[in-house]
Parts: structure tokens; sequence; C-alpha cells
């Protein structure tokens, strides 16, 4: 089976290609720049943008995960994810492709964030986009959580509202769950996906604080408004199961 990954070359998508192809997958990749194949990967360059270099790739492929996204880079982020998404799915259809996977975030239909709502309408794309799909919502990654926490303590303390539960995943977990995806087939259903144990941001940040040796002060700040009160309501948690197995500590163990 021929599987094509947009955003390959991402935090996910690195981890994802690995496993695909110890899996035995026929296996490409996506990317704006050249790269050379290695480690069994087929890398296509193409631009969800323009559409440029997408029909190529994935004509032959027979599933199609979609991780490609630019979070927070402007109009951009909905070229990427509106506009790009949209281009992908018209060359998916052409290919007859038979199952396309989309990577969401829990809480996009329910944390009033800009962010969020892009990613809710690319999410309505898939589903009325005409090649039989599977939308996983996952929870934030570990890596972004310890880049969110490098820049914070960048300013000499950090801040952290108690009352926002964090269930933070670790990229191998999810890329094992993708994998699953995959080889099951599309479920035309919204997934969620989290990680193993909900924390409290305070908590995370004081876990991070330890593992990296550093002392800064938790400056323990309620959030504001209807964002703070998503946020506290837990709308980034997920009770679903299966769960990922690696938890904040265990990244944190392994990245010092
Ligand atoms: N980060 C999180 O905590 C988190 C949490 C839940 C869900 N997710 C979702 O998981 C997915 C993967 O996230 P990630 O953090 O692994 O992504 P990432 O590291 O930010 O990587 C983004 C990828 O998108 C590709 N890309 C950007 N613009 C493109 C374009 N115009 N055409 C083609 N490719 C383009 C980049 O490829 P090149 O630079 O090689 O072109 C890159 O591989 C996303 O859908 C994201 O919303 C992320």
């Amino acid at each position: 089976m021929c599987v094509l990954v947009t955003g390959g070359s991402g935090r996910l998508g690195r981890v994802l290609l690995d496993g695909l192809v110890e899996s035995g997958f026929d296996v490409r990749a996506v990317s704006r720049v050249a790269r050379p194949g290695s480690g069994g990967v087929r890398w296509f360059v193409a631009d969800l943008t323009t559409g440029e270099g997408v029909a190529e790739a994935v004509r032959g492929a027979d599933v199609v995960v979609h991780l490609a996204s630019a979070p927070y880079k402007g109009r951009y982020t909905g070229r990427v994810e509106l506009g790009g998404t949209s281009a992908l799915l018209a060359a998916a259809r052409d290919a007859g492709v038979r199952h396309l996977v989309y990577t969401s975030i829990v809480g996009v239909d329910r944390v009033p964030w800009g962010y969020f709502q892009t990613k809710v309408r690319a999410e309505r794309l898939v589903a009325a986009g005409g090649v039989p799909w599977t939308i996983v919502r996952v929870t934030q990654f570990h890596q972004f959580v310890d880049q969110a926490f490098t820049g914070l303590a960048r300013l000499g303390f950090m801040v952290a509202d108690p009352g926002v539960p964090a269930q933070p995943v670790d990229v191998r977990d999810v890329a094992s769950r993708l994998l699953s995806v995959v080889r099951r087939g599309p479920a035309e259903t919204v997934e969620e996906y989290g990680g193993p144990e909900v924390l409290s941001m305070a908590e995370a940040a004081e876990q991070w604080l330890r593992a990296r040796g550093l002392r800064r002060r938790v400056l323990r700040v309620r959030l504001p408004g209807r964002l703070g009160r998503a946020f506290r309501a837990g709308h980034l948690t997920t009770a679903a199961q299966p769960a990922g197995k690696i938890t904040w500590g265990g990244y944190l163990a392994q990245r010092p």
C-alpha cells in the first residue's frame, strides 16, 4: 500500500515516516524543498498553497496522511489549511485515493481561538471532500509544550493558570495511533487522541523547570475571558481511549 504524507518534515511527520517505512508501506512525502530520498522515503517537491507538484505526488497513492500546517503565520495559515487542503482533496479525488487522514487538535470546536477556527473549517472540507476520511484530533505535543516553556523561561519567570488542565502527548504515540488508523481504513468520523495523564499547566511548568535544572518563579495567573474559561473547562483534554503511553515526565527524562 502506498502512503503519502504531507508535512513529513515536521515534528510528527518525521516520526510517522519512520514508522510507515518500518511497517513495510511504500512511503512518499511532500515538502516545499527538495530532499534527498533516504530511509526508504520517496520525497516529492510540492506546495499546497500554489498546488505545484501536488497532483504528481498524489498520483498512485492509496492513502494520504495530511499533516502539513502553518500555525500562527497570519494569512499563510489559512492558505495552507484551507486552500492547501482543498487542493490536496481535489488531487486525491482525481487519483482515486482510498483514505485521507487529517490531523486536527482536541478542542478546535470548543475553544474560541482563531487558529482552531481555521482547523474546524479544514475539518469540514475534509468531511465533504469526496474522499473516504478520518479526522484525528490530538492534544498538544510534548515538543510544542517544551518550546512554549522555553520561550516563557526567557522572560525570567513562568506564567501558568493552575486551573487549566493539560494532557500533552508524545509524537511517537501519535505516530503509532496514525499507523493503526492507516491500517484500519476510513472511519468517516472525528476521533480524539491524548496523552496518558492530565496535569495542571502549573504542574507541567514545574516538572519542566526541574528537568531543565532552571530556577524560575511560576506566576499563577488566571487567564481572562472566554479563552480562559474554555481552557479551564478542560476543552484541551480528552477522555478518549486508547491514549498515549509516554508521560510528560518520561519525555523530559529522555530530553534533559
Ligand atoms: N504541534 C502540536 O502540538 C499539535 C497538536 C495537535 C495537532 N497538531 C497537528 O498535527 C499536524 C502536524 O503538526 P506538526 O507540529 O508536526 O507540524 P510542523 O512541525 O509545524 O510541520 C509543518 C509541516 O507543514 C509543511 N508545510 C507547511 N506549509 C506547507 C505548504 N505550503 N506546502 C506543503 N507543506 C507545507 C512543512 O513542510 P516543509 O517545510 O518541508 O515544506 C512541515 O513539514 C498539524 O496538522 C497540526 O495542526 C499539532
